[in-house]
Parts: C-alpha cells; sequence; structure tokens
C-alpha cells in the first residue's frame, strides 16, 4: 500500500505531533510491504486559495498557482492512506495544514475517493479540551465533503515538560495505531 505522510507543525527540531506520527510510520514500516511518503509542509510553497473559481471551470487545468500544490496532489492521487499531523493551534489545525486543506478544492476530489485519512494532533491541554473535539468534527465533514474516511483520529497532550518522545503512554498509543495497517 502506498502512505502519503503530510506533516504540518513548525515546531523544528523536534515536533510533538510530527514525532508521533513517526512512531506510527516505523510501526507501519516494521510490518512492511508499504511505501511511505512523507512530506514536510511547513518546506513546500502553497500558495492561499483566492477563491477565483479558475479550478473550478468545466475547461479548468487546476489551480492557476505555480508552487508545490501540484506535488502534493498527486501524491495524494496515488496514495491508498492518507496521514496528516498538526500541532492545536487555537482550538483548530495550524495555519500550514488549513492553507493545505484549502486548496484540496482544486484537486479532483475522485483523488480521495474511498481513500482512508489519519490525523495526529498534539496539544498543551488534555485531551478533553474542546479543540480536539471540534478537530475532529470538522475534519470528519471534511472527509464527508471530498469522499474519504477519517479512520484514525489521535489526539495527544504533550508539555514542554513532559514532550511525546518522553511519554511512553503516547508512544504506546501510536505504536498501537501503527500495527493496526
Ligand atoms: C499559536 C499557538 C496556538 C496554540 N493553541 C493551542 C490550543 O488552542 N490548545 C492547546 O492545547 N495548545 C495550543 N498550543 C500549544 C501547542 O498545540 C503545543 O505546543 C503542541 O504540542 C505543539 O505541537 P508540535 O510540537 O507538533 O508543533 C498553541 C501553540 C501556539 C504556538
Amino acid at each position: 500500500m502506498k502512505i502519503l505522510a503530510l506533516y504540518a507543525s513548525p515546531h523544528k527540531p523536534q515536533s510533538n505531533s510530527n514525532y508521533l506520527l513517526d512512531v506510527i510510520l516505523d510501526e507501519i514500516n516494521n510490518v512492511g510491504g508499504h511505501q511511505v511518503l512523507k512530506y514536510d509542509l511547513t518546506d513546500m510553497t502553497i500558495g492561499t486559495c483566492i477563491n477565483c473559481g479558475v479550478c473550478r471551470r468545466p475547461d479548468s487545468k487546476g489551480c492557476f498557482q505555480k508552487d508545490d500544490m501540484p506535488t502534493i496532489a498527486t501524491a495524494i492521487g496515488e496514495a491508498d492512506y492518507i496521514f496528516m499531523a498538526s500541532p492545536l493551534y487555537w482550538w483548530n489545525i495550524s495555519a500550514t495544514l488549513k492553507g493545505c486543506i484549502d486548496r484540496f478544492y482544486g484537486i479532483p476530489f475522485s483523488f480521495f475517493h474511498g481513500k482512508t485519512i489519519h490525523l495526529v494532533m498534539a496539544g498543551q491541554s488534555e485531551t478533553s479540551n474542546e479543540g480536539y473535539r471540534l478537530v475532529k468534527n470538522t475534519m470528519q465533514c471534511v472527509c464527508d465533503y471530498i469522499g474519504a474516511h477519517l479512520r484514525t483520529y489521535f489526539a495527544s497532550a504533550s508539555t514542554l515538560t513532559i514532550p511525546a518522545w518522553d511519554n511512553e503512554t503516547l508512544i504506546a498509543q501510536a505504536k498501537t495505531i501503527g500495527r493496526k495497517f
């Protein structure tokens, strides 16, 4: 199976959400038989959707913007599973991931049909915080709209004193998710 992983945290060199996604992907790789392609969205040029409607015209060849979105679109079209990782920012996904999802508007939705989407969120608050629930609901609506299935939603809480890489419970949860593939 082909797996596409989209990272969307500017927290470098170590990001909680990216770390947990890597734990999941390492576990999937251990099982074998999968091909993983990773893109760090914070390193890519993704222009802001300006709602011009060009991508929606009947004769459209897609978005007019010359950036990295066609690379991501091709990878989405070829992937079987689409993973995303984002920090929780202001009860939402990061602006980087949101900007990329806005640009899904210019991709044929057939690229997503029947595919599964897997989202890893890292916040500072406990996972009972409203933000994780809002993100899950939003992603569920996005998936319904584009014809994909939200299969994994992993909400995680990390603090500066206990980051994800020092949190055995979160690491165990991530490994359990990875072993399901
Ligand atoms: C601009 C900004 C907004 C944030 N908003 C929230 C929030 O609404 N809820 C929360 O729990 N944490 C919030 N945080 C904390 C981050 O989600 C937290 O540090 C997270 O672990 C970062 O994940 P990362 O290391 O993958 O970037 C915010 C941090 C920043 C910089």
